[in-house]
């Protein structure tokens, strides 16, 4: 199950049909999910330039942010390995995104945003649930999650998906989840 937005033909490299889902909101309505491509950086800047400025605020800490191209390509040209996105559409529309990118100590720190008339309906939950079954595959060994202290809406998606541990730096708050055990060499005392 692909969108007609993006052609079979033109997938790219190592794209992993595995995380094209559908997903049943609390409203009964479907969301195709699907893997980011590069040819959604059109969407994508469509998106972040009809966005509210809370949104934005929430979502980059930066209400007026502006993508520029470079950064676009940044955000849809993805390895699907260290890199990472979902992209959630509804009647050709994109609604959602969420990725995760990797981040100091072997950690991947996890993001979403969801357009405003497709909230509180278990998307980003769901798509956060997605995201760690990719990440768990690919042996990452525990998200980390940044937001702004006011954004109840994410805390509380961060807590049903068992993220803790919260601090907060130059008014930032960070929470994380461990996905894994660290994998440590010890040698064997017989060798
Ligand atoms: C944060 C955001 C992604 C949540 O998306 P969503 O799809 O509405 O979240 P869900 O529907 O999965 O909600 C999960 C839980 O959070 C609760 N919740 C969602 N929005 C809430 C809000 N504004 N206030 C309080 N609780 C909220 C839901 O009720 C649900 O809890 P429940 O199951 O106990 O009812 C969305 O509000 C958004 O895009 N905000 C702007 C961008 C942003 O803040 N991104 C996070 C940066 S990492």
């Amino acid at each position: 199950m692909i969108t007609p937005l993006q052609p079979r033909a033109g997938l790219p490299h190592g794209y992993p049909y595995d995380y094209e889902r559908q997903v049943s909101l609390h409203d009964g309505r479907i969301v195709h999910v699907r893997p980011v491509v590069p040819g959604d950086a059109v969407l994508l800047a469509r998106g972040v330039k009809e966005a509210d400025a809370d949104t934005l605020y929430h979502r980059f800490f930066n209400p007026a942010i502006k993508l520029d191209s470079r950064r676009l390509r940044y955000l849809t040209d993805i390895d699907y390995e260290k890199r990472f996105a979902l992209a959630a559409f509804a009647d050709g529309e994109g609604v959602a995104i969420a990725r995760f990118e990797p981040a100091a100590g072997g950690v991947a720190e996890v993001a979403v945003v969801v357009k405003p008339e497709w909230r509180r309906l278990g998307l980003a939950t769901e798509m956060f649930a997605l995201l760690e079954e990719a990440a768990l595959e690919r042996g990452v060994v525990e998200f980390e999650a940044l937001y702004l202290p006011d954004n109840h809406a994410i805390e509380r998606v961060l807590e049903k998906r068992g993220f803790r541990d919260v601090t907060v730096d130059s008014g930032v708050a960070r929470v994380t989840k461990k996905l894994r055990e660290r994998f440590t060499y010890r040698e064997h005392p017989s060798h």
